[in-house]
């Protein structure tokens, strides 16, 4: 889908469809009064007989005097500026309406949108990426009812010159950041026999086709080996997918400036291995590579974006089987750290190949390191599918990243990662378990991580609720993209 802007008075404008808002107590936004004003009230006759409530749609044809085929009414709550949230979901239902009509394209006016401490830059990404990823579908394997969506171009009208710019630009980030979303989704919703190791590495180099300030560089487990990556490749052994240690470069920024290194958690499936997991829901276990998805899409964003920025991401990607050579519960392994490993449950494999790819990325002098992980099912049950949990070394960071989930609307919490709870992972055999007792699950998988990021300022986001949805809207989110975009564009400015 085209996100364009243009400067045109909407009443006159040729469209499908022009959409425009009507607030509570049937107060007519800038659009709607110019509507009405044209068709000599006939807008305010429809809303004084049919009050829209927030995020309710009314399509009407062929309003007099006014050019578009169509206008389709949304309810936009209160007069004054709305909150993010509010605007999304009344954007959904208009994304709805406009597939529903089958509208080719339509035209949203911007003085409509407007949002809380925001601009018009502001306005116009947040309307890009939230009609960028509305329009998603994941319809590749499905051989019939699989018509991509109709839409194809939205215009975003403006008024005068300065507001033209001032959209044009933040449209341009908004879309990117909506196609980063859909490119995690893509990638997570695809199942683990298509969405393999194998199928990361060359969705990878795919990425890097053509891009100069693109490197891309796949380890193989003969390198994994060399490294010693015992703990990374004690998950990989119970299954026959050959593991892979993605790694892009992202160099946009000055050569000295030490990057920002994403680290993404990629089981592409996770039976639990010899500690075998229930069968309930256990085909949602493809989206345990969300943290690796939202990597690539925030790497795709990058890139799509020029961003002035060095960017690093780091994608341990296997499947955890329980093979005749998978991991047995009591086996001790050597990391990459030299720290060894009683590994306890073999169903906590995230933390053991993130420990490895954690190490790897001392080499890259890195300024911060993030790692994104579908991590603990205690998070899920923590904070359920509205906030990601956040966990940091780094108090500075993480109100950083915090501050960036609120304006993105992609929110994390924090929770504490006290030196108390770092007991819970002693070891009669070896230096640490990889599981503590049954109490403060997700943080004490944060403990367990933070053992191999001495050496940095580290943040570690436990997604496991935020990434995918489940019931009748089964399907990945592509969070966090846009709290990391957002946490990387404020490294611009
Ligand atoms: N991928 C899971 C975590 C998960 C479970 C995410 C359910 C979303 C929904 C992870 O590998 C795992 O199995 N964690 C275990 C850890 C436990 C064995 C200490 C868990 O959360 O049960
Ligand atoms: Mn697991
Ligand atoms: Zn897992």
């Amino acid at each position: 889908m085209d996100i364009t802007v243009k400067q045109t008075p909407p009443v006159g404008l040729k469209t499908p469809c022009l959409v425009t808002v009507v607030h509570e107590k049937q107060k007519l936004s800038p659009s709607a009064a110019l509507l009405d004003a044209a068709s000599k009230g006939y807008l305010s006759r429809i809303v004084k007989a049919d009050e829209l409530g927030k995020g309710k749609t009314l399509l009407v044809h062929r309003v007099p005097g006014v050019a578009a085929d169509r206008v389709l009414l949304v309810g936009g709550g209160k007069a004054n500026a709305a909150a993010q949230a509010d605007i999304k979901k009344a954007l959904q239902a208009v994304n709805a309406a406009l597939e529903e009509c089958g509208a080719s394209g339509a035209a949203l006016y911007l003085d409509d949108w407007r949002l809380e401490d925001a601009d018009t830059k502001r306005v116009a990404r947040m309307l890009g990426e939230v009609l960028t990823a509305a329009a998603y579908r994941f319809n590749e394997l499905k051989t019939k009812d699989n018509k991509p969506s109709k839409l194809k171009r939205v215009t975003l009208l403006g008024k005068d010159r300065r507001q033209i710019a001032a959209a044009q630009e933040g449209a341009r980030i908004g879309a990117a950041v909506g196609r980063g979303v859909n490119f995690a989704r893509n990638l997570a919703n695809r199942p683990a026999n298509v969405c393999t190791p194998t199928h990361l590495a060359a969705q990878a180099r795919e990425l890097k086709k053509g891009q100069r300030k693109l490197r891309v560089d796949v380890l193989e487990e003969k390198r994994m080996r060399e490294l010693g990556m015992g703990s990374l490749l004690s998950v990989a052994s119970g299954t026959r997918e050959p593991a892979k240690l993605i790694v892009f470069e992202y160099r946009g920024g000055p050569a000295k400036q030490k990057p920002v290194v994403l680290v993404g958690k990629g089981v592409t499936f996770d039976t639990g291995g010899i500690s075998l997991k229930p069968a309930a829901a256990m085909d949602e276990m493809k989206f345990d590579m969300c943290g690796a998805a939202s990597v690539f899409g925030a790497i795709q964003c990058c890139v799509e974006l020029d961003l002035p920025l060095n960017v690093v991401g780091l994608v341990p990607a296997t499947e955890n089987m329980p093979g005749g050579e998978a991991t047995r519960p009591g086996d001790i392994v050597t990391s990459m750290s030299g720290q060894t490993i009683e590994i306890l449950n073999t169903d906590a494999e995230g933390r053991l190949i993130l420990a490895d790819a954690l190490s790897y990325a001392e080499r890259f002098n890195p300024d911060v390191v993030i790692d994104i992980a579908t991590l603990t099912g205690a998070c899920v049950i923590a904070l359920g599918e509205h906030a990601s949990g956040l966990m940091s070394s780094d108090q500075k960071l993480a109100e950083r990243l915090l501050a960036a989930g609120v304006a993105a609307d992609d929110r994390c919490w924090q929770l504490p990662l006290w030196e108390e709870y770092q007991q819970s992972l002693k070891s009669n055999f070896a230096d640490m378990a990889n599981i503590g007792g049954r109490s403060a699950g997700t943080i004490t998988a944060a403990c367990f991580l933070s053992r191999f990021t001495k050496q940095y300022r580290w943040a570690h986001l436990d997604i496991a609720g935020t990434a995918w949805l489940n019931g009748a809207k089964k399907g990945a989110t592509g969070r966090p993209v846009p709290l990391l975009m957002e946490f990387l564009l404020q490294r611009v400015r």
